[in-house]
């Protein structure tokens, strides 16, 4: 058996770990479900689910407000998860973790505020090519109010940065860049501590996406050095509406405040408001509160298993989708950097990724399909859209095998 390989060479235990994750054993349409839209969310394991579960029994209160029992308790576990978060990423203080509602939270809080007081008309915030959405708009709409500007960084046709052109466009104007680590719709993990340094160099602050990386890659943001870093708890088996800003304390310290409301004020009259220290200035009103504290505990199931486990087997599944995929006549790979995260979009000749999805769906296998938030990216390869497979360390070989048998099924009704 394919997975008994798995487990004889890493050690690791996919059959095991997939009992964590109740939703894993399913159905759709009649058949086991096949989830590989873990790029788009991840599932939660009962750890994750139990904790909100228990959160709701025992600990529902809001917090940093109330000098009561559970109002402490609930205080105490969120500004736990805090640090525990804090550890994960290494920073250096624990008020550097802003909780925010996910990736796009956080970009948009920088945009705001960081965009308000360092960037004005004429300068020029660089992205990429290879940009969600959520690290596109965000600039653009910075740029229409300050009259700033975008620059972008090209790619080549494997989907990998142009590292000589990236350096060739640095000047003095550019104020900021904004890069994926790890691309949602290529898999693309982009050579961030390099960007970071030469950007460094030109004193250019770096904001790194790490909605895709997160889950995949051990993150140390202080050996990184990066400026500010994103991501968002549901991406990596922890709950929806919770995500995380990174920045570094000089950075933050001389930010405005994003939002006003409670928490993130000291003081207020009507004639002056002074606002309360990091990381409360930038979390204006009730935040998700049962997600904050979940969130650390997909953080210690993650820790519990180990980025050298996650990573070896993730890889394996990559490599052996690449292979088996690529058997089948007209399949074409967008997306083959040499860096790749377990995430592989193809499109099969004319047929639309939408049909292949549809009928992937009826076989019970969950993929994503479309442009996957990377407009500008299907416009630089000239299509409209591919069929998008996420691995997960819980997804099996097997799993890869009923991708291809469904992939062919598709296109032998659909050619
Ligand atoms: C690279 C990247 N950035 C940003 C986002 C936005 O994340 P969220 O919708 O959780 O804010 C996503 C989501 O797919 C993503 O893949």
């Amino acid at each position: 058996m394919k997975n008994d390989n798995i487990i004889e060479s890493t050690e690791f235990k996919v059959e095991m770990i997939r009992k964590d994750f109740p939703l894993l054993t399913t159905t759709v349409h009649g058949k086991p479900l096949v989830y590989l839209d873990n790029a788009a969310t991840s599932q939660k394991p009962w750890d994750v689910i139990k904790a909100i579960e228990n959160y709701y029994a025992h600990q529902n209160s809001n917090i940093h407000r109330g000098v009561h029992y559970l109002s402490q308790l609930a205080t105490e576990a969120y500004e736990e998860s805090r640090k525990k978060v804090a550890q994960f990423i290494n920073t250096a203080h624990n008020h550097e973790v802003i909780f925010t509602k996910g990736t796009t939270d956080g970009i948009n809080l920088v945009a705001s505020s960081f965009g308000r007081k360092f960037i004005h008309s004429g300068d020029i915030i660089m992205i990429s090519t290879m940009e969600h959405h959520s690290n596109i708009v965000p600039w653009q709409l910075l740029s229409e109010y300050s009259g700033a500007s975008l620059s972008v960084i090209p790619i080549n046709e494997k989907g990998e940065l142009l590292l000589d052109q990236f350096k060739s466009m640095l000047n003095k104007k550019v104020k900021l860049v904004c890069i994926a680590y790890v691309s949602n719709t290529l898999g693309t993990v982009n050579p961030v501590k390099k960007i970071i340094e030469i950007s460094h160099q030109y004193n250019i602050p770096v904001l790194i996406d790490a909605a895709q990386a997160i889950q995949h890659l051990p993150i140390d943001v202080q050996e990184l050095d990066c400026d500010f870093l994103v991501f968002s708890g549901h991406k990596m088996y922890g709950p929806t509406g919770i995500g995380v800003l990174y920045g570094k304390e000089k950075w933050l310290e001389d930010m405005p405040p994003y939002q006003g409301g409670g928490d993130m004020i000291k003081t207020v009259s009507f004639d002056k408001t002074t606002y309360n220290e990091l990381p409360f200035k930038f979390e204006a009103g009730t935040p998700n509160i049962e997600a904050g504290i979940c969130l650390a505990n997909a953080i210690a199931y993650i820790k519990n298993i180990g980025f050298d486990q996650i990573h070896r087997h993730e890889h394996e599944l990559l490599e052996y989708a690449t292979d088996e995929l690529l058997k089948i006549a007209g399949l074409k790979i967008i997306g083959t950097a040499a860096h790749k995260a377990s995430v592989i979009s193809f499109i099969v000749d004319n047929i639309h990724p939408y049909d292949i999805g549809l009928i992937l769906d009826k076989l019970g296998i969950a993929v994503r399909t479309g442009h996957h938030c990377t407009q500008p990216l299907m416009d630089f390869y000239g299509i409209a859209g591919t069929v998008r497979a996420s691995f997960a360390f819980y997804n099996t070989k097997e799993e890869v095998d009923q991708l291809v048998s469904g992939v062919k099924k598709a296109v032998r009704m659909l050619s």
